[in-house]
């Protein structure tokens, strides 16, 4: 089914549905892509299954790649929050293998920037403890995968608003910052606003359309709107639109 329209304003656009069934959004329209989709781990979404048979959730990734492809211009980009590695029963290298994927869409690869967002606690499981016989690894950092459709320049000049201090941080691919409460935002995997808000500003002109096919609490329209960029969300639950709405209206 189609999404609907949940809410619209000059700036921003809220669609409620099944990403992968949208009818709205043309082909060779977005300038940028923020997103962070399901990793599959069991979290509650409420609507989304997020624990899918694995070969399931290979099918679905690369639909949803496929979808967004179809949706970037020429030169769009795409940047990607994802895990390194998921543990969830078997150890899986869930960052490599969504890269791959992606590649197998057709997407080019640019970069990684490793995302230390410092927050495993002392307490987490590490296997064995003191040994060798089976210790596990635990990084307190994720990805952002940095992709573009055809072309990595852009196809016309436009107004960047990223200052020096920022372009020469934001270059270096370790970006550290904490990550979001779940329980402040009131949802079950948000990023904070610093994610999208760097990725708009580093990859994005002034006036650009950004796109969130995962929106959930809102977070990347909220930084579109902060830094005056067009935006649209596609989120399956009817209760992470209200909370997104609701997060934008503040702004
Ligand atoms: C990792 S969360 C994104 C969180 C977001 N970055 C934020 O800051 O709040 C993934 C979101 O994708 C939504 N979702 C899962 N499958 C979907 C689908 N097929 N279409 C649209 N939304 C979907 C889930 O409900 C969940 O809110």
């Amino acid at each position: 089914m189609n999404t609907r329209i949940f809410y619209k304003d000059e700036n921003s656009v809220i669609l409620q549905g099944d990403m992968l069934f949208d009818e709205r959004i043309s082909e060779n329209h977005i300038d940028l892509i923020v997103t962070s989709p399901p990793y599959n781990v069991g979290k509650n979404y409420g609507k989304a299954n997020d624990n899918l048979e694995f070969g399931d959730y290979i099918r679905f990734t690369y639909n949803w790649l496929k979808k967004c492809y179809g949706w970037a211009k020429p030169d769009g980009r795409l940047c990607m929050n994802i895990p390194i590695d998921t543990g969830k029963g078997v150890q899986r290298s869930l960052g490599a293998d969504i890269t791959c994927i992606a590649k197998d869409v057709g997407w080019n690869y640019r970069t990684t920037i490793v995302w230390n967002e410092g927050n495993i606690s002392k307490n987490s499981a590490r296997g064995s403890f003191m040994s060798a016989s089976s210790p596990h690894v635990i990084a307190p950092a994720e990805l952002i995968v940095v992709m573009y459709k055809k072309q990595w320049k852009k196809a016309k000049s436009g107004k960047s608003d990223i200052t020096k201090e920022e372009f020469l941080e934001w270059t270096n691919g370790l970006w550290t910052f904490s990550g979001e409460s779940k329980k402040k935002i009131g949802h079950p995997a948000p990023f904070p606003v610093e994610l999208p808000k760097r990725c708009i500003k580093l990859f994005g002109y002034i006036g650009d359309i950004v796109l969130d096919p995962f929106m959930g609490s809102g977070t990347t329209l909220v930084a579109a709107k902060m830094l005056n960029r067009k935006s649209i969300g596609i989120e399956i639950s009817d209760e992470f639109c209200e909370l997104a709405f609701r997060r934008i209206l503040k702004y």
